[in-house]
């Protein structure tokens, strides 16, 4: 897009060609009140109060477009006018309780009725029963809703779930004398905010969605809100702790809101969590999964001793990706001074499958991230359950179909109603486990430039095509002559009589004809839909920006190495930009910062996994450490930032610094070692303390720092193994995924998130089998048996099961060797 000069209120700003007025405005600075419009969005013009006059014409800021040398200005007197009527329309029977409503204090009705000095009322209309709703997580009060649709348009553009919508409200029409005496705007959008309220898009009044709770964080006043949150506490009385959530790699921005506990007790508890909801959404765990804290640890000096004995014995620290850059680092030390084989077998796949990508692509990190991913018009995603690996990878892929007008591809074996349900632009191809290979050779073959594409690569999947001669039917128009008689009249005697006369007409004929088609033998063997090629040619109309997504499917994938190349031949040749999922919270910093073993020795230290002697974050180890909450760091991103977070409790036990100290390294905070991240890996020799975490008015992400993608020197080797037709996965097909909202056993210990341990089976394969939900099942393969309960999952579709590992007590990796995917018996016990 180019740059151009406009002029606002004679300011001169340079904003981009196609922006809204509204955002060039906030990212300069410059105040437009607006209430409906949330950025990343599509405008809704519920609220209309965003009115400017940009030469010479009102229009309104959220959804006129920025032309070079454009005159702005934000406030005339018919201006004024109109936002006055607009907020005293708002105001109309709007109950007063702000006494009492969770939104006081931050409440934007309040904001601008103030800001609009609406100091009396003009407008009236009799108010109908607007009873409140029990939304589960929700709890909806129609009567303080004004209608601003921002929670519908959040689940549309952002979430993509898709759960609300307006309904009718069953009010009185606004007498008809307002049309002449009101300001044209404020009467447009009374009279449609007097005929609706929120219901729920399923009909019912249970809403079924994937609990994120945007809907309620971007709700303007009390009318959506979270049923844990309410009445709990008045905003003014909360310290909000700048942090990233814990959870998954997405690393999103967060603000844990904590106050005292109680009158009697004055430790800090976080009573919820906030996000900048313009510019990032949370996921359900990171909204409500915030007590996983351990708490009221102390100092056990006899536990802390027992530890430093089982270092000195150990020769192995096994540990998760649940850990800050600045533990990974204190690893990597006390590897190197006592050698450690540091054991964490998904980051060790992660770094291997980077490691191979980089053999051909030459860097050491993926290209892109998940702005590009959004600000893309066609995705393609391969190897990953979308929804709960990553979800703001979810979030980026709705986004870019909702707002950009996007298409994608999703290749899963796993059906996904919420993916498939999100556009009638994306395609899944459910494939079987093991065949991501033929889907990246299909990538390659529909997308890459064969000019430059390694021509034995090019030989190979010519061989996928063979042209075949079929009879297709058609529908032809035909021209047919008529005979028809006509009664004309005789000009001189003026008699009729009657003629025969040859008329012609275009007559439908079908025929049927030989044609020539391109048969492309990946598609049959990735048992592509029937029209695949003929949707992905109405999918690609217009289409200039393409986005890779590939996830944890491919990493522990047997043929990883050779995916890992694909990958990077795709985002070489084929001009998509790439981002990878990494597995869990630090899983890319881990991968970066350490150097990982295989296998473990004879004696092993567990750090939030069981081991010898176990430190735990949980509670449940030989000795205490601190969450994630509770602890100053750094996580490194899928965005490949590296984020500060903050402790928003206290912890009072010991921390692997102290142990460290203790075996000879000297720190005096844990964040001392944030200046000694590797910088020949990417990461900046910064004090923790000069970490910003914070978005700009223009949405800049003013978090941390991004890590440099280093160089690697590539080998011109750009070979790639041919796909194996045979290898396959016979049987009953089980996945290694949780569902939406969990991760690991902290967002497990978490109070609000209450998600079943079980093994997850859709509806669709219940109904056909003798299996029902609740029952107790033994999960059976030639690598162990699990036994668990059924619990019925209305978010996954198909054959495809899923074992969750939420839960560490379920064991459900001892099914896999590796690979996601495996068979097993599922069997009532
Ligand atoms: S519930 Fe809140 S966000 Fe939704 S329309 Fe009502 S006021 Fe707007
Ligand atoms: S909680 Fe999330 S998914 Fe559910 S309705 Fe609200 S925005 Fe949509
Ligand atoms: S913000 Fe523009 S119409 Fe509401």
């Amino acid at each position: 897009m180019d740059n151009i000069t406009i002029n606002i209120d004679g300011k001169e700003i340079q904003t981009q060609e196609g922006e809204y007025i509204l955002n060039a405005a906030r990212a300069n600075d410059i105040f437009i009140p607006a209430i409906c419009y949330l950025t990343r969005c599509s405008p809704t013009l519920a609220c209309r109060i965003c009115l400017v006059e940009a030469d010479g014409k009102q229009v309104y800021a959220c959804n006129a477009k920025a032309k070079d040398g454009m005159n702005i200005t934000t406030s005339t007197e018919t201006i004024e006018t109109e936002r006055r009527a607009i907020m005293e329309v708002y105001d109309v029977n709007h109950p007063l309780q702000c006494g009492v409503c969770d939104q006081s204090g931050e409440c934007e009705l309040q904001n601008y009725t103030l800001e609009m000095g609406v100091d009396s009322q003009s407008y009236a209309v009799k108010d109908v029963d607007r009873s409140s709703h029990d939304w589960g997580h929700l709890h909806y009060d129609p009567g303080l809703c004004i209608v601003c649709e921002r929670c519908v348009t959040a689940c549309k553009d952002m979430i993509g779930d898709n759960s609300l919508k307006t309904i009718p409200r069953g009010a009185d029409a606004l007498d008809t004398e307002y049309k002449e005496s009101m300001p044209k705007d404020a009467y447009a959008m009374w009279n449609k905010l007097n005929k609706s309220v929120i219901g729920l898009t399923n009909g019912t009044d249970v809403l079924d969605c994937t609990s994120c709770g945007e809907c309620a964080a971007v709700c303007p006043v009390g009318a959506l809100v979270d049923t844990e949150f309410m009445y709990k506490s008045n905003a003014w009385e909360l310290k909000q702790i700048p942090a990233t959530c814990g959870h998954c790699s997405a690393g999103c921005q967060i603000y844990y809101d904590v106050k005292h506990t109680s009158i009697d007790n004055p430790e800090d508890k976080i009573y919820r969590v906030m996000n900048e909801w313009n510019y990032v959404s949370l996921c359900g765990a990171g909204r409500y999964g915030f007590d996983y804290q351990n708490a009221d640890v102390t100092k056990d000096d006899t536990a802390f001793a027992k530890a430093i004995e089982a270092f000195k014995k150990a020769d192995t620290i096994k540990f998760t990706s649940t850990i800050t850059n600045e533990e990974a680092l204190i690893l990597e030390n006390l590897k190197e001074k006592y050698g450690y084989k540091l054991v964490n077998k998904e980051a060790h796949s992660f770094q291997k499958f980077l490691h191979d990508y980089s053999d051909i692509s030459g860097t050491r990190l993926y290209g892109s991230d998940l702005k590009e991913v959004a600000a893309s018009n066609f995705i393609v995603s391969v190897g990953t359950a979308i929804k709960s690996d990553n979800p703001n990878a979810r979030y980026a892929l709705n986004n870019s179909l909702t707002v950009n007008k996007g298409a994608a591809l999703y290749f899963h074996p796993l059906k996904d109603p919420i993916v498939d349900e999100m556009s009638k632009n994306i395609m899944s191809i459910n494939h079987k486990p093991l065949q991501e290979e033929t889907v990246l050779y299909l990538i390659l073959d529909l997308f890459a430039d064969k000019e430059k594409l390694p021509k034995e690569i090019v030989d190979y999947l010519a061989t996928f095509h063979t042209m075949k001669t079929i009879t297709v039917e058609e529908t032809i128009k035909e021209k047919v002559i008529e005979i028809v008689t006509e009664t004309q009249m005789d000009a001189d005697t003026g008699e009729e009589h009657e003629v025969e006369v040859e008329k012609s007409k275009m007559v439908p004929k079908k025929i049927s004809k030989e044609v020539e088609v391109d048969e492309n033998r990946l598609l049959e063997l990735l048992s592509a839909p029937a029209n695949f090629s003929e949707n992905l040619e109405k999918f690609l109309k217009k289409k200039d920006s393409f986005s890779l997504i590939v996830g944890p499917d491919l990493y522990n994938h047997p043929n990883s190495k050779n995916l890992a190349r694909l990958v990077a031949l795709i985002e070489k040749y084929a001009n998509f930009k790439l981002v990878m999922i990494p597995t869990l919270t630090n899983t890319l910093g881990v991968s970066l910062i350490n150097e990982l073993s295989e296998d473990e020795g004879q004696y092993s230290i567990g750090y939030n996994t069981q081991g010898d002697f176990t430190l735990s974050a949980l509670g449940d180890g030989d000795l205490d450490m601190p969450a994630i909450n509770q602890q100053e760091g750094t996580l490194t991103s899928i965005n490949k930032r590296v984020n500060p977070t903050n402790a928003a409790l206290s912890y009072g036990g010991y921390v692997l610094k102290d142990i460290a100290n203790a075996l000879g390294l000297n720190a005096e905070y844990t964040i001392d070692y944030t200046k000694d991240l590797p910088v020949t890996k990417g990461f900046k020799a910064e004090n923790f303390d000069s970490l910003p975490n914070y978005y700009t008015n223009a949405g800049e992400e003013i978090r941390g720092y991004e890590l440099k993608n280093m160089g690697r020197r590539i080998s011109s080797d750009e070979s790639v193994e041919q796909i194996d037709e045979a290898m396959k996965i016979d049987g009953n097909i089980v996945y290694l995924a949780n569902p939406v909202r969990q991760f690991s056993d902290f967002t497990n210990k978490a109070t609000n998130l209450d998600e079943e341990i079980g093994v997850y089976i859709s509806e669709e394969f219940l109904n056909n089998s003798e299996l029902n939900a609740g029952e107790r099942v033994k999960v059976k393969n030639e690598n162990g048996e699990i036994t668990t309960t059924i619990v019925s999952d209305n978010k996954i579709a198909g054959d495809v099961v899923c074992l969750p590992t939420f839960d560490s007590k379920l064991n459900s990796e001892a099914l896999f060797s590796g690979y996601r995917f495996t068979s097993a018996s599922i069997e009532r016990v």
